[in-house]
């Protein structure tokens, strides 16, 4: 592909989640931490020839994909040709679309994956069409898109809040000050199966009916952005999530992937995790290290057990697309 714009669509991961109620329009408030990471998707684009069906958008994947994933992203399963879609009803734009994709990012893996590469789509499309669209323009496209797309046209580190269309970036020159340059490690570890958001905000809710999980807010928002500069063993984070998928089921067993979660965490504790988590609603685990030489080994020897183990940093910069 000449002339193709490129994006770096990176995953992310939630620090801290917090649920509130459900709401009469079937959402939930959120307070969450999100971080963005250097680890994620890559993406080309490029006008096609015409006619790709009704999005007019073709996408292909490259190499380095993984094959499974990309079975999975059939284009009317596929975020990017919503986006595009979406895109040419709001601005009126007429070109077909053609699109590479590298996919790293797990489906599934409440890494943001898909939400992250229609973020990529609305800035690419942007720059392709010479549009120069304002923020708040592309903000309600993104949040039309999904809850966490509106989060990865700002990136870095940010509150989360709303249902997810409520981004108030954390400054990164003040957070992790205990450290200067890379303030710490993640370790990244999916289990090998995804999880559905929908599914797991239901579990939630029905956990909260019987009394099995607990609800409200524990820290204040401005709190919360503020313990980001704290050591990371200091952090007063957590995931609602995580809870629902460890209460035993009626016969006393935890689901199999309430035990999958457990031992994940435990080994990222043992291996020297400063902090471990969940990350979304599930499936990806991740450890937060503030040695590096403890984070390469855990990665090794996690992958004896798991096929998805990644080492990562935090990514401070936002997403641009670049002219190749
Ligand atoms: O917006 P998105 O498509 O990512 O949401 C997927 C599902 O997750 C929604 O249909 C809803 O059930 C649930 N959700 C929620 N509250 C949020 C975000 C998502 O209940 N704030």
């Amino acid at each position: 592909m000449g002339g193709a714009w490129k994006i770096q669509a990176p995953g992310k991961i939630n620090l801290h989640l917090r649920v509130g109620a459900r709401r009469i329009d079937g959402y939930h408030e959120l307070e969450s931490i999100f971080l963005c990471l250097d680890f994620g998707d890559t993406l080309w684009f490029e006008t096609g020839e015409p006619g790709y069906g009704e999005s007019g958008c073709s996408i292909e994947f490259a190499e380095g994909s993984a094959p499974v994933w990309a079975r999975a992203l059939t284009p009317d399963r596929n975020i990017i040709a919503r986006t595009a879609a979406l895109f040419r009803e709001r601005t009126g734009f007429d070109k077909s679309l053609r699109v590479r994709l590298e996919k790293r990012i797990p489906l599934g893996g409440g890494m943001g994956g898909g939400s992250s590469d229609a973020a990529s789509t609305l800035i690419a499309l942007d720059a392709l069409a010479g549009t120069a669209l304002s923020r708040d323009v592309l903000r309600d496209m993104a949040a039309a898109l999904g809850s966490d797309v509106p989060f990865f046209l700002t990136g870095g580190a940010a509150l989360v809040s709303g249902r997810g269309e409520i981004v108030e970036s954390i400054e990164t020159s003040g957070y992790a000050s205990w450290r200067r340059g890379v303030p710490f490690w993640v370790v990244l570890v999916n289990p090998g199966f995804s999880s559905d958001t929908g599914e797991a905000y239901a579990l939630l809710d029905e956990a909260r009916r019987k009394g099995t999980a607990e609800s409200g807010w524990t820290v204040e928002g401005e709190v919360l952005g503020k313990a980001l500069e704290k050591h990371p063993a200091f952090w007063p984070y957590g995931n609602d999530f995580l809870p629902v998928f460890l209460i035993p089921g009626p016969g006393g067993d935890m689901t199999s992937s309430g035990k999958a979660y457990r031992d994940i965490l435990e080994d990222l504790r043992i291996l020297g995790a400063d902090f471990s988590g969940l990350s979304g609603a599930g499936s990806t685990c991740f450890g937060i290290f503030s040695q590096k030489e403890a984070a390469e080994q855990a990665v090794q020897l996690l992958l004896r057990r798991h096929m998805f183990v990644e080492l990562t940093i935090p990514l401070a910069r936002s997403v641009k697309a670049v002219l190749q």
